[in-house]
């Protein structure tokens, strides 16, 4: 690699290959993230995109590869996760020192508008808030990476953009690197500032998103054509088209080589 300013990337994943019994899930994975950057990791279902996290995590170990993260790591999926039996505030503060945990509770819960339901029961919230409660609790861990697996998915449209608000805000404030999974190519071209397609286990589209030109919604300029992008990877990758052919190309290059079993 040559010599360059630019700062070393908070999480360098090359090669990463990842199976589960005789299927090769992940087969090539080479992703770096620098800080303080967003990046998008779309996808058709099954193709990898929690396994990935998982994988930054430190949760589940690649069968080929290497995979490095730096900094302090917190997660938030798409169900919430509290744990019933606690209120919001123990949610949050779970698992920190009891030192910072009231200050650092009562800071993130204020952070997502909920400084007032601490001393709720998570059943009594709703999914929008819940959702805002397993962000705080990321928040509260003051990570310098931020993972998001679908993190909106179960929210309607209006809850949805004003989280979408909320995450941008945050990171801008907080400057987080943050890798968000989702399925959604509008909402990976609006708040991203890449967005990678797995593609047969490997990243198969890596694409630039220009923030410096945006319309009335946050989107750029150029949203449409991008989200087009996205789609057309998506199709790309869909068991109907076909075994590792391309449009337009007889046969993907031979490094699609699968592993022994
Ligand atoms: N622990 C496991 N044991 C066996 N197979 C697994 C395991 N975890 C994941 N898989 C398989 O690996 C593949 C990828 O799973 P993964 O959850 O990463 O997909 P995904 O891209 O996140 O999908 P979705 O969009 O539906 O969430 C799937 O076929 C899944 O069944
Ligand atoms: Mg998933």
């Amino acid at each position: 690699m040559p010599p360059s300013d630019a700062p070393s990337p908070m999480v360098l994943a090359r090669g990463l290959r990842r199976c589960y019994g005789s299927a090769t899930v992940l087969n090539g994975v080479d992703l770096a993230v620098a800080p303080g950057e967003f990046v998008a990791v779309t996808g058709r279902s099954g193709s990898g995109k929690s396994t990935l996290l998982r994988l930054i995590m430190g949760l589940e170990t690649a069968d080929a590869g290497t995979i490095r993260a730096d900094g302090r790591i917190a997660v938030s999926f798409q169900e919430p996760r509290l744990q019933p039996w606690l209120r919001v505030g123990s949610n949050v503060g779970l698992g920190l020192p009891r030192s910072i945990r009231r200050d650092r509770v009562r800071e993130a819960l204020a952070e997502v508008q909920l400084a007032d339901r601490e001393r709720e029961w998570p059943l009594r919230l709703s999914g929008g808030q819940a959702q805002r409660v397993s962000l705080a609790r990321a928040i509260a861990r003051r990570p310098a990476l931020l993972l998001l697996d679908e993190p909106f998915g179960a929210l309607d449209a209006l809850t949805r953009a004003d989280m979408q608000d909320l995450v941008l805000r945050l990171r801008s404030r907080h400057g987080w690197a943050v890798v968000m999974v989702t399925h959604d190519v509008a909402e990976a071209v609006r708040m991203a500032d890449r967005a990678v397609v797995l593609q047969r286990g490997r990243v198969g589209l890596d694409l630039p998103i220009d923030r410096s030109r945006t319309d009335g919604r946050g989107r750029p300029v150029d949203h449409e054509e991008l989200e087009e992008r996205l789609l057309d990877a998506l199709r790309f990758d869909h068991p109907s088209a076909g075994p590792e052919t391309e449009p337009g190309s007889p046969r993907t290059e031979g490094t699609q080589r699968r592993t022994q079993q």
